[in-house]
């Protein structure tokens, strides 16, 4: 979007910065302590049983380490990773084409997998419970549908709005994870990571900086550390410490708290346009411009953990640490300037 180019630029993927800096081993993925370990324990033990492994479906907002983790699985049970993604299945037959071609064990991840379409998840249903895939050939009269038989392997789907996946699909995943966002702690340890990666000097204190203020996600935290080392090499000697961070990312308009530019208009629509709340989540969407799923799946969580926002019946309401931070406290609805 136009008018939020820093935000853009910060949460979209770097394909190249990817690929270099995404752990390749269940041991080089820091954070999400207990969702790595149930998944060690399901690879391990699908291994021992010379298994291929139950179908995974891994769920959590952008950037949190998704598809990093279903590389990591399918190297550990020394699988081959096929991907795709929802959108660009657009018939059934492209789906059969994938799943044939798949070999005994083989991992098959599909991005997005909360925007397949309904026709196509229901040829799905039964590859993935029996491996079986019903096929119709032939049109008209001589239409007839077959039967062909697949080799065993996993499907490994991810979403970031697991509520838009319909039952009959959540209940063929036998395990179900959610990735949640990161402490400064643990970013920091990314950040450090991949600095070194990168041969970029980066000072502890100055690795948290960047942490802090990577609003919980790896990959905003390694797009940071990014813009942050080009600002050391320009404006300082190439070493990051934490005061040349703070400098840096001030001047990319990176909040102290972490908050990015939707975070802060959610804020400030709830509290200018409808008096703090509560507000329900389509008319906080047309006032942010943004797609209601996407307040409630990317942005809301991150509010709500950090203590910015609250659900309730009647709609999501603002805290006061919300008013502190944006430094409206005490301004009323009718006095106050437009801010959007
Ligand atoms: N736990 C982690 N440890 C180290 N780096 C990580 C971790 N999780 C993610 N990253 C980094 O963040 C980048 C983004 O992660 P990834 O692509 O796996 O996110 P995703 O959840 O698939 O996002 P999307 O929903 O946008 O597809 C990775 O390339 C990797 O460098
Ligand atoms: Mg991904």
């Amino acid at each position: 979007m136009a008018e939020r180019p820093t935000a853009d630029v910060l949460t979209k993927p770097d394909a190249a910065l990817e690929m270099t800096l995404r752990p390749s081993l269940f041991s080089d993925f820091t954070g999400q302590a207990k969702v790595k370990e149930r998944l060690e324990i399901a690879v391990e033990a699908a291994r021992r049983r010379s298994e291929p492994l139950d179908h995974i479906l891994l769920n959590g907002p952008p950037g949190l380490g998704k598809t990093t983790l279903a590389n990591i699985i399918a190297k550990s049970m020394d699988a081959t990773l096929k991907s795709t993604s929802g959108p660009t299945i657009e018939k059934a037959g492209d789906l059969a084409g994938l799943l044939t071609n798949l070999e005994e064990g083989d991992v098959l991840f599909i991005d997005e997998i909360h925007r397949l379409q309904k026709t196509i998840e229901e040829y799905l249903y039964p590859a993935m419970e029996d491996f079986k895939l019903d096929i119709i050939i032939d049109q008209g009269p001589n239409a007839r549908s077959i039967r062909l038989n697949l080799p065993r392997f996993t499907l490994i789907g991810a979403t970031t709005r697991s509520g838009l996946l319909s039952a009959p699909l959540l209940t063929r995943f036998p395990i179900r994870e959610r990735v949640d966002y990161y402490s400064a702690e643990q970013l920091q340890k990314i950040v450090i990571r991949a600095a070194r990666l990168l041969n970029i000097e980066i000072e502890d204190l100055g690795g948290m900086e960047i942490a802090r203020r990577s609003r919980g996600t790896p990959r905003i935290a390694n797009n940071l550390l990014k813009r942050v080392r080009d600002y050391a090499q320009v404006r300082g000697d190439g070493r990051i410490t934490a005061a040349l961070a703070d400098k840096a990312l001030a001047l990319l308009d990176i909040d102290r708290h972490g908050l990015d530019e939707m975070d802060k208009r959610i804020l400030e629509a709830i509290i200018v346009k409808f008096g703090g709340g509560p507000v329900g989540v389509s008319s906080l969407a047309v006032a942010v411009g943004e797609e209601p799923d996407t307040i409630e799946e990317v942005y809301e969580p991150y509010l709500i953990m950090e203590g910015y926002l609250n659900r309730t019946s009647q709609g999501r309401v603002v805290t006061e640490l919300a008013h502190q931070r944006l430094g409206l406290v005490g301004l009323r609805p009718e006095s106050q300037p437009k801010l959007l």
